[in-house]
């Protein structure tokens, strides 16, 4: 057990649930920060409901839980939310960000673990996996948001007692993941299956992801707070199709139509995987949960939720 202090950003998020849930579990004092309030009141940890963008509320809420990590997660997550508004991705991905790197530099904030994306970092001339040696290329305003960040982190923190872990995420999945958003493709077909509404799939359906589960990106979180610095990209290694991704999710619902196919969307990448093996070889870390395990855990949470 630890009684260490963690601020998360964007706590009211899917991927922030799960990490503070687990955070507290492992003995941590949280304090969330979300632009939206929790329709449940937390009971274990403090959340605060402000935009980061208030950078003289944040840095008083920095003073005074004085963290030993803060975990950067708020964002604006969707591409195709990015390709329509992009000037509102650079705020929320960016602007935030470097006022948050200042405040947590000025305040010598020991480590600071930030979610950048796996799955919207790299470009068509090269195949999967991607490894942490593979020139980046984003294709849309998110994954071109998120590498800035990157950049800016470092160039922000540069000479200061701050260390910073990156973790490059793949497509993660699991229970509590909006179903009403426009990313999260796992959410949002087993949801309109569970209601026999018709699914679209956005091209030919043979492009590939890579997708994880919640808890595994949990993990490699934590241990990106508590191992050396650096960064890591976490996924599964595996490339799945949206298609095989429909027709699992279609077993395990019982769904018996047909895809719509549409036009693919600007900004989505044809393939995707990445490799995890230094993750492996330097943290012991690897995806434990497999995808039809995985898929059938979402499909129950969104059975008991909807
Ligand atoms: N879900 C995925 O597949 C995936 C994959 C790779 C990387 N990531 C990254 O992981 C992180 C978490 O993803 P998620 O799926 O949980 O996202 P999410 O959309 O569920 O949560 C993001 C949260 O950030 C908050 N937020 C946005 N702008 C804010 C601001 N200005 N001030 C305060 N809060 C703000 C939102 O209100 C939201 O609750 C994000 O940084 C995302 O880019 C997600």
């Amino acid at each position: 057990m630890t009684n260490r202090s963690v601020i998360v950003t964007g706590s009211t998020g899917f991927v922030a649930g799960h990490l503070i849930e687990q955070l507290v579990r492992e003995g941590y004092n949280v304090t969330g920060i979300d632009l939206k309030k929790k329709l449940q009141p937390p009971t274990h940890w403090t959340e605060f409901t402000e935009d980061l963008r208030n950078f003289e509320k944040i840095r008083s809420i920095l003073e005074k839980v004085k963290p030993d990590i803060v975990f950067h997660l708020a964002a604006q997550t969707s591409v195709a939310v990015s390709s329509r508004e992009p000037v509102a991705d650079v705020v929320h991905n960016v602007e935030v960000s470097v006022g948050l790197a200042q405040i947590i530099t000025d305040l010598e904030t020991p480590r600071l673990v930030f979610t950048s994306t796996g799955g919207a970092m790299y470009g068509e001339e090269s195949s999967p996996p991607y490894t942490e040696r593979t020139p980046e290329n984003p294709k849309s305003i998110y994954g071109v948001s998120k590498l800035a960040v990157e950049n800016y982190l470092r160039v922000v923190t540069n000479g200061s007692n701050t260390q910073i872990s990156t973790i490059r995420p793949a497509n993660i999945y699991g229970p509590e993941q909006s179903h009403l958003g426009e990313a999260g493709v796992v959410a949002i077909f087993g949801a309109l299956m569970l209601a026999n509404k018709d699914v679209t799939i956005f091209g030919t359906g043979e492009d590939t992801r890579d997708y994880i589960f919640v808890d595994d990106i949990v993990a490699i979180l934590i241990k990106a707070a508590t191992e050396d610095p650096g960064l890591y990209l976490a996924g599964t290694g595996v490339e799945t199709s949206t298609n095989q991704i429909f027709n699992t999710l279609k077993k395990i619902t019982g769904y018996d139509k047909l895809p719509v196919y549409q036009p693919a969307r600007s900004g989505d990448v044809a393939r995707s995987s990445l490799s995890s093996k230094k993750a492996q070889q330097l943290w012991g870390w690897k995806p434990e949960i497999d995808l039809e395990d995985g898929l059938t855990k979402t499909v129950t949470w969104l059975r008991d939720t909807i």
